[in-house]
């Protein structure tokens, strides 16, 4: 049913300039031209504007913004990412989903998305608000031929091809905040939650799930997170649209992994470190032991932080508490 809606949005959208017959569409699609007008219908649902001419046939004139499994995939340009799309109107989070599909098999590049996730997940057990129609929650299962001490580097990958797309598309600025937090103007806008079922050396799968803030209006946005989030309307003062915003991070994401997997980390660490917030600057480190000033270096293979003491010796960290707005309040982690 699914890939007989999904040939017949392709017809119609490989004949967009003009009309085609039903009997061409039942011929092409082995169904009968009522089933055809049924699957119209359908599609009208979904918010697709059609057109259609007794004497001429249908003809697509607009298509919708909202999500829908058809809506994401039309126009979707990738090879392997979001072949498979799993679409939900509310959710409790679609990291459950994904690992639900991917233990029952889903395939290397399944997408999962919602328009409401009722109870998000951030990282560290925290919650992530995920407010109907507003952002984007999507979670991708990836199976990768790669060790899983290498996993956080798909991570920090995630986070360079959020920010150049919110860069090119949103044309706004943003930064990486270590691990994988996007700011924008000193605010986090989106992150990144990795998860991984994997044995010794093996990884079964990885759902990373994304969180964007897209339209929502600051009063829209929880009050005691409103002084360290943002949304891309209240740095742009302009509605974006999620599906657009979908489509070119899936397309950018699928780019950058394919080069990953063909070339290894350096590239992402550069571009990583491109975007790094504070890099070069000091910043204030909490440690179970310590607490004391150094210069933030970069990133290293696996993810950590490299940092350099005041006595010049640099050191890796992989959990800190980094009060990066030396304000004493940790921002880490909404
Ligand atoms: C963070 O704490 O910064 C990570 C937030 C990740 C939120 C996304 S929204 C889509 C996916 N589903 C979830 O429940 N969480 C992730």
């Amino acid at each position: 049913m699914e890939s007989t809606r999904n040939k017949l949005i392709q017809l119609l959208a490989d004949n967009s300039e003009q009309y085609i017959s039903g009997q061409l569409l039942s011929e092409e699609l082995e169904i009968s031209r009522s089933a055809i007008w049924k699957h119209m219908k359908e599609l009208e649902k979904d918010g697709y504007q059609i057109e259609g001419k007794s004497n001429k046939g249908y003809r697509i004139i607009s298509y919708p913004d909202k999500l829908s499994e058809n809506t994401i995939r039309w126009g979707l340009d990738t090879d392997w990412i979001g072949k498979s799309i799993v679409h939900k109107e509310s959710t409790t989070s679609t990291q459950h989903i994904a690992h639900d599909e991917a233990r029952n098999g889903a395939s290397h590049g399944t997408i999962i998305i919602a328009d409401e996730q009722t109870n998000g997940k951030g990282r560290m057990n925290r919650s992530w608000f995920s407010s109907k129609g507003k952002g984007m929650w999507l979670s991708m299962i990836l199976r990768p031929r790669i060790s899983p001490q290498q996993a956080p580097q798909l991570t920090l990958l995630t986070a360079t091809v959020l920010a150049d797309v919110l860069h090119a598309y949103c044309h706004v600025t943003p930064l990486i905040k270590w691990p994988n937090d996007i700011l924008l103007n000193n605010k986090k806008t989106a992150g990144i939650l990795t998860e991984m079922q994997a044995e010794q050396d093996i990884i079964n799968y990885i759902v990373i799930g994304i969180g964007l803030n897209v339209n929502q209006s600051e009063s829209e946005l929880p009050e005691e997170i409103r002084h360290k989030a943002t949304s891309l309307f209240i740095e742009t003062e302009k509605e974006h649209s999620i599906k657009g915003l979908i489509q070119e991070i899936l397309v950018a994401f699928e780019k950058a992994y394919d080069q990953f997997i063909k070339n290894g980390f350096p590239d992402v660490k550069r571009k990583w470190e491109s975007y790094g917030f504070k890099i070069g600057e000091e910043i204030t480190i909490k440690t179970l032991r310590d607490h004391f000033q150094a210069t933030f270096l970069g990133i290293e293979e696996d993810g950590a932080l490299r940092i350099k003491r005041m006595d010049g010796s640099t050191e890796k960290l992989y959990s800190a508490e980094i009060d990066w707005f030396d304000d004493n309040e940790n921002h880490a982690i909404i």
